[in-house]
Parts: C-alpha cells; sequence; structure tokens
C-alpha cells in the first residue's frame, strides 16, 4: 500500500534539501542554488547542483538527479520507504499507521536478515564441530588462518538434505521464510532441503554488516565449484561486493578489485584491507559507485587467464565512467593474487601492487600481444594500432608520455612516433566532426534521453515538450497560459504529459512543487527530469518562447494524427482494390 500523498507532500516541505544535503555534502552558494561534490561519484570540480527553490538536486556530471527522498535513497543505500521513514525520523513526523503491506515488507527483510545471521553461525559452528574437520582441514591447507577463518565467518554445510533446514525450522523460522531467503529449495512434493549443501560457506556482508547472502565452494565431488545465493528480498548481487564491510574501513583511497572470494580473503589475510570481489558476475555500474564511495582509485586484480583479462577490459570502462582511477595489475607467473601471495609472499605482491601498469600501459600491452614485434610488417601494424589507441587518450601530456614509451620499446625515433600519433589524432577529430555535424543536422538524436524505456516517439515535439515543462514548472502565470492553450493529451510524450498533467492537477489545488511531483516517478524518470529543468537556459521573452514551442508540439500532434489517417486511407484502398 503506498503511502499517501499528502504525508509525502508535507515531508518533502519538512524536509529542506540543503539542510539533508549539507550533512552529506560540503555545498557552496551558487546563483539561486547550491553545489558541491557530487556524493555519487568521483570529481575534482562541483558540478552536483541543488536548487532550494525547486528543492532537487541534479549532478551535470553524472547525471544523477531527483528530490530529497531520492538523495537519501542513493545516499543511505535505502528502499523508498525506508528513506521515507529516515527523513520523517529527522523531521519529527510519524509513519502514517501503514495497513501492513510496507511494514510487512520490512519485518519481512528483517526477519530474513535475522535468519541469515542464525545461518552463518551455524554453518560456522558445523565448521568448528567434528563433522566439519574435513572442511576446515581443506581451508586450512589453502593457507588460511584460523583467524582469517573466524573474521570472515567462514562456516560449513553438511551434506545432510536438510541439516540446516531442520535447525532454523527449530528456532521459529519458517519454511516461506528459509525458502525466500535462498537458504531452502523445494522440492517436488512440496518438502524443504537445504540450498547448499557439503560446502564450504561463505557468508556475504553488507557494508552495514548484514548477512545477506552466501558463497558455496564444493571441496571434492562434482558439481559447480562455487554456487551463490541468487537475488532476496535482502540481496541484489549487482549492488554488493564481497568484504566491503571490511573493505570500507581501510585507510588508504585505493580498492583491490579481484574475482573471487578466495583471492580477497588471502589479501585481506596478507595486509591488503582494501580488497573486494564482485559476485560470481560481471562487475555492474552499481558496484562501481559503491566503491567510489570509498575511493578514488581501483585496482584490478583480476585472474591471468584470457577471461579475466577480457573482464577486466570491460571493469576499466565502467570504473572509469564512475569516475574512479583504474590501474590494472599484471600477475607475473599465478593464476591469481590468491596463488601470487602464497608462492611469492605478501611483499612481492605489495611491489607489484605498487607499480602496476597505468591503463594505457595495460591496453597498449594487450594490443602489444596480438603481434610478433621482430616482424617488420607486425611492428608497423603494431605501430599503427597503438597510435590509433594513442589518439584516443584524452590528456595531451598522457599522449606524449605513452608515445614516447612506445617509440622507446620498438626502437623507432620519437618523432616518427610523435607524427604517427598527431595523423591519427587528426583523421578522429575529422571523423569526429564529420559525426558531430551529422548530428547538429538531425538535432533530433541528441535529444533522446539516456535512461531506457524513456525513449521519444517524436523527438522534435518532445524537445518542444520539454523546454515547455521546464518554463512553466518555474513559472505560475506561464503554467496558466499553457493550460489555455495545450492539453496533457497533446504531448507526444506519456511521460511529459503526464508531468504536466500533475503540474495542472496541482496548480488547482495548491501549489506546484517539483519536488513534490517527483515523489511519483520512478527514478529514471525523476533523474531524467531534473536534467531537463537544470539545462534550462533562461530568454528574454519566455511568453513567446512558450508560445512557440506550443505551436511545434500541437503541429507534430496534428501531423501524427494525419499519419495515422493516411495510413487508414491507404489501408482502405488498398482494401478497395483488392475487391474492384
Ligand atoms: N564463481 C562462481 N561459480 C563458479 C565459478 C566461479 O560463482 N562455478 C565465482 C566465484 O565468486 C569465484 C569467482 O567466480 O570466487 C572466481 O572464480 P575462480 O577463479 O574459478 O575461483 P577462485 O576464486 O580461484 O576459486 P578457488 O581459488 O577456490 O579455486
Ligand atoms: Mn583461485
Amino acid at each position: 500500500m503506498p503511502l499517501p500523498q499528502s504525508f509525502l507532500d508535507e515531508l518533502i516541505f519538512r524536509s529542506d534539501i540543503v539542510e539533508i544535503v549539507s550533512r552529506y555534502v560540503s555545498l557552496k552558494r551558487s546563483g539561486s542554488g547550491y553545489v558541491g561534490l557530487c556524493p555519487f561519484h568521483n570529481e575534482k570540480t562541483p558540478s552536483f547542483h541543488v536548487s532550494a527553490d525547486k528543492q532537487f538536486y541534479h549532478c551535470f556530471g553524472c547525471g544523477e538527479g531527483g528530490n530529497v527522498i531520492s538523495f537519501i535513497m542513493k545516499e543511505e543505500n535505502l528502499p523508498f520507504v525506508e528513506a521515507v521513514r529516515f527523513l520523517a525520523d529527522l523531521a519529527g513526523m510519524t509513519m502514517p499507521e501503514e495497513d501492513g503491506g510496507a511494514d510487512k515488507a520490512r519485518q519481512h527483510r528483517d526477519r530474513l536478515l535475522h535468519l541469515n545471521r542464525e545461518a552463518a553461525r551455524f554453518y560456522h559452528e558445523q565448521l568448528m564441530s567434528e563433522e566439519g574437520r574435513g572442511a576446515l582441514q581443506y581451508l586450512l591447507d589453502r593457507g588460511l588462518s584460523r583467524k582469517t577463518i573466524t573474521s570472515f565467518g567462514l562456516g560449513y554445510a553438511h551434506p545432510d538434505w536438510d541439516r540446516l533446514t531442520k535447525a532454523m525450522l527449530e528456532k521459529g523460522y519458517t519454511k516461506y521464510e528459509l525458502e525466500d531467503a535462498w537458504l531452502a529449495k523445494k522440492n517436488r512434493s512440496g518438502g524443504l532441503y537445504d540450498a547448499f549443501r557439503d560446502r564450504v560457506m561463505f557468508p556475504i556482508i553488507d557494508i552495514r554488516g548484514n548477512v545477506i547472502a552466501f558463497g558455496g565452494r564444493i571441496t571434492h565431488g562434482d558439481g559447480p565449484k562455487y554456487l551463490n545465493s541468487g537475488d532476496t528480498p535482502v540481496f541484489s548481487k549487482s549492488r554488493n561486493l564481497f568484504a566491503m564491510n571490511f573493505a570500507k574501513k581501510t585507510k588508504g583511497k585505493r580498492l583491490i578489485l579481484a574475482e573471487g572470494y578466495m583471492d580477497v580473503i588471502a589479501l585481506h589475510q596478507a595486509g591488503f584491507d582494501c580488497a573486494v570481489a564482485s559476485l560470481g558476475t560481471a562487475l555492474t555500474p552499481d558496484q562501481c559507485r559503491l566503491m567510489g564511495r570509498y575511493a578514488e582509485e581501483v585496482v584490478i586484480s583480476y585472474d591471468s587467464d584470457a577471461a579475466g583479462q577480457r573482464a577486466a577490459q570491460r571493469a576499466i570502462d565502467l570504473l572509469n565512467s564512475a569516475g574512479l582511477q583504474v590501474k590494472v595489475l599484471k600477475i607475473p607467473g599465478a593464476k591469481d593474487p590468491d596463488e601470487y601471495i602464497k608462492s611469492n609472499g605478501r611483499e612481492a605482491f605489495a611491489l607489484l601492487l605498487d607499480n602496476p601498469q597505468s591503463d594505457s600501459e595495460y591496453r597498449l600491452a594487450v594490443i602489444k600481444a596480438k603481434y610478433d614485434l621482430d616482424v617488420d610488417a607486425q611492428k608497423i601494424q603494431y605501430l599503427k594500432e597503438a597510435a590509433e589507441y594513442i589518439a584516443t587518450v584524452a590528456s595531451p601530456v598522457e599522449r606524449e608520455i605513452v608515445s614516447h614509451m612506445v617509440a622507446q620499446e620498438t626502437g623507432i625515433a620519437s618523432t616518427v612516433m610523435a607524427a604517427e600519433v598527431k595523423r591519427a589524432f587528426t583523421a578522429r577529430s575529422r571523423r569526429e566532426k564529420k559525426k558531430s555535424d551529422a548530428a547538429a543536422l538531425q538535432p533530433v538524436r541528441a535529444v533522446q534521453p539516456k535512461e531506457q524505456g524513456l525513449r521519444y516517439k517524436n523527438p522534435r515535439s518532445a524537445v518542444c515538450e520539454e523546454k515547455l515543462l521546464a518554463i512553466v514548472l518555474e513559472d505560475r502565470a506561464l503554467l496558466e497560459r499553457a493550460e489555455e492553450l495545450l492539453t496533457p493529451e497533446d504531448f507526444s510524450s506519456d511521460f511529459l504529459g503526464n508531468i504536466y498533467r500533475k503540474a495542472l492537477d496541482a496548480a488547482r489545488t495548491g501549489d506546484v512543487s517539483v519536488a513534490a511531483l517527483m515523489a511519483g516517478l520512478e527514478e529514471n524518470e525523476a533523474r531524467h527530469l531534473t536534467g531537463v529543468l537544470s539545462g534550462r537556459v533562461v530568454s528574454q521573452d519566455e511568453r513567446r518562447e512558450l508560445e512557440d514551442y506550443i505551436r511545434v508540439i500541437k503541429e507534430e500532434k496534428a501531423r501524427s494524427s494525419m499519419d495515422g489517417d493516411r495510413r487508414l486511407l491507404e489501408i482502405l484502398n488498398q482494401k478497395r482494390e483488392r475487391k474492384g
């Protein structure tokens, strides 16, 4: 059951966004609003804007935006209702008597978290018991100390079909809870059996210290090497990182991103307390953002096999887009950091870590691996491809350095390499200019929202609809003027038309608050809207501008219904021809 709109309106009214954001971000006055360093991506110059009038935030760097509720959702990593509760506490408001829905969901999540914790304890006790001897020996043989085993809360799931299930039912958890926590599965006759059996267990703990899921490794026999919990009401694979609960406390600004549980644990045991891993899946943007909250630099330390290197390549781009500096570690002569540390010791790894390749060194190494530099023809190919790559590097100094490096390693003159890079650079700029000229001739392409699911059917109209909204949401009189000329149905975009309708409704009953309008929007919609409203350039004659937009919107509307008519006519004609 959703929270009543009147409550949300009141909450938003009482929670000043500037005050709330200031708890997390140091804001400076700028124009009619405030700016600061964006908490959602790493940046050196502030592009995070908070509007006191409109009570929303928008980052020009990463595109995040929304109202005070979405800010808390992101910043505190809370679901909607929890964020509302968080703000209500601050504002001294009591949550409306929920008819159970949201409250039940929260209670259910609490129960699952308790269940997970009990399960972790149970698995750990099993590991330390007589029956867990083999599993414990396995971990010790892999070089883990007892202290490490305890601090990571490692455990053992017995081979029995329902060891855990029985124990947890006895403690009062329900079958439904066990299944929903991904700890048990239903068999054909409806009975439950343990999801993890005969595996060494790795609890996954979130940054607040909750046990949210498990990974389990076999120590002998057949089956997938690792089994991981699926997503549950308390666990989203794509938003969490293994060991982030420890790594978030690291002193430095650097995180090590490894591929597996064992790598991370070995790294921590060796004193690298900043190691994390994604959870058996490719790295996601959410995970990058999570890292961005605690670090400035990520050192990728994936397996040295081809798959690991491909994954590293993808991770570089994702991490860069989250504003993180990236370095890629090459692990000589070992499969992964775990094995490297085991055979070479922690000092050796520390050395590797302090001399990692930069992003461009890494990319060049990948290119170089394709060619045999002893063969002249191949060397030339390498130089060409390297130059193409160097031309994409944004910083001129970096281009210079890298190009010098390539010249040295291939034994050609620096000036020759520099000329080659320059040629690639010019060719590239020319291509890009062509592209941007083409885009300017067809401006409609550029306006499509970045957000998936928000495609504009009619970009020409949508641009005007966006600009019109930016005007009328700022000026009551102009909203009233628009109302005389334009209905929400005239909009080509349902999304924008809907906002217009809400604004008209709000105007009829009181004030139009952008922040309140946003309360009913999906996260991506709110983000897009703040972008639309923030991009506004104030013009001299807004009324005139408004009327121009309305004219185009109506033109497009007429044209699209004409298109429809024309299609109908064609169908009719075809039918007639067939008959005749
Ligand atoms: N993984 C998985 N399912 C598998 C294999 C791997 O989910 N069947 C995930 C696990 O998170 C694992 C990571 O991928 O930690 C890396 O896999 P791999 O390199 O095979 O494992 P290692 O960490 O080297 O494991 P170990 O050292 O225990 O063999
Ligand atoms: Mn390994």
